[in-house]
């Protein structure tokens, strides 16, 4: 579904990637954990293309954004690239919704202007979706209104409406109260049993030991342990994890 080689990334002399490489098959949810600055919001931009490599590659279903053609990156051109993106879907920790926007407007207008729906059928997904996530009463109304528990949830929502192949999320709880934490990991929890394939970066470690099929560990730019959610956070974990965990 999405494998991504051999990724480099540096901002000026910080090497933030160093030969970071990751597999996602469908239907599966991958967790990455690490600590702040190990590079992990760097690179899901990666795999979103909203930073470009300095060198690797990556390939969505099967599609190649990024190959390496005489030792450089080369990416696909606009169009092409443009149409594979729509695959990946992203939510930030910060929600990034349309502030002097409706609800609705906030999910129709991407679909609109993105996919070019016309008004009933982006509204009929618009209401869907937000029933999904439990905020059917919330369509009118205007994101100061919400909590951050049900902007996020709104974010999610919206991340859906373009029916994404691969979900991403960015720590989408680290903004929120133990209380808003959980009503957003609900609905995280909800879309894995739908078998929806997701990469959530996170710091709660009960949700990725419970909810992702795989977790990887990242440190300083590289992955140190990638494998199932009961090997790497189980009883059997590393010292590693476990001084992550501040064990
Ligand atoms: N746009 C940027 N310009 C310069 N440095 C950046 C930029 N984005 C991230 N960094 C640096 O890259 C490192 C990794 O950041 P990040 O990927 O955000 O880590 P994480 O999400 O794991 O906390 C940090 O040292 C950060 O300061
Ligand atoms: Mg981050």
């Amino acid at each position: 579904m999405l494998e991504a080689t051999h990724i480099r990334k540096s901002f000026g002399d910080t090497r933030v990637l160093k030969d970071v490489s990751l597999r996602v098959s469908r239907g599966e949810v991958v967790a990455i954990i690490g600590r702040s600055g190990s590079g992990k919001s760097t690179l899901l931009r990666c795999l979103n293309d909203l930073e470009t490599v300095d060198g690797g590659e990556i390939r969505i279903g099967g599609q190649a954004l990024v190959t390496m053609q005489a030792g450089q990156p080369v990416y696909k051109k606009d169009g092409e690239r443009r149409a594979l993106m729509l695959k990946m879907g992203m939510v930030f920790q910060s929600y990034h919704l349309f502030p002097h926007c409706s609800v609705l407007r906030n999910l129709t207008m991407p679909q609109k202007l993105v996919l070019g729906r016309g008004d009933g059928e982006a509204e009929a997904k618009a209401r869907d979706l937000l029933a999904k996530v439990g905020l059917s009463d919330k369509a009118g109304a205007y994101p100061c209104q919400l909590s951050g528990g049900q902007c996020q949830r709104v974010a999610i929502a919206r991340a859906l409406c373009m029916d994404p192949d691969i979900l991403c999320f960015d720590e989408p709880t680290s903004a929120l109260d133990p209380q808003l934490t959980q009503e957003v990991l609900g609905v995280i929890r909800r879309l894995a049993q739908e078998k929806r394939t997701m990469i959530v970066v996170t710091h709660e470690m009960r949700f990725a030991r419970d909810v992702a099929d795989r977790v990887i560990y990242m440190e300083d730019g590289v992955v140190v342990q990638d494998g199932p959610a009961q090997e790497v956070l189980g009883d059997h974990r590393s010292d590693a994890i476990r001084a992550f965990a501040g064990e």
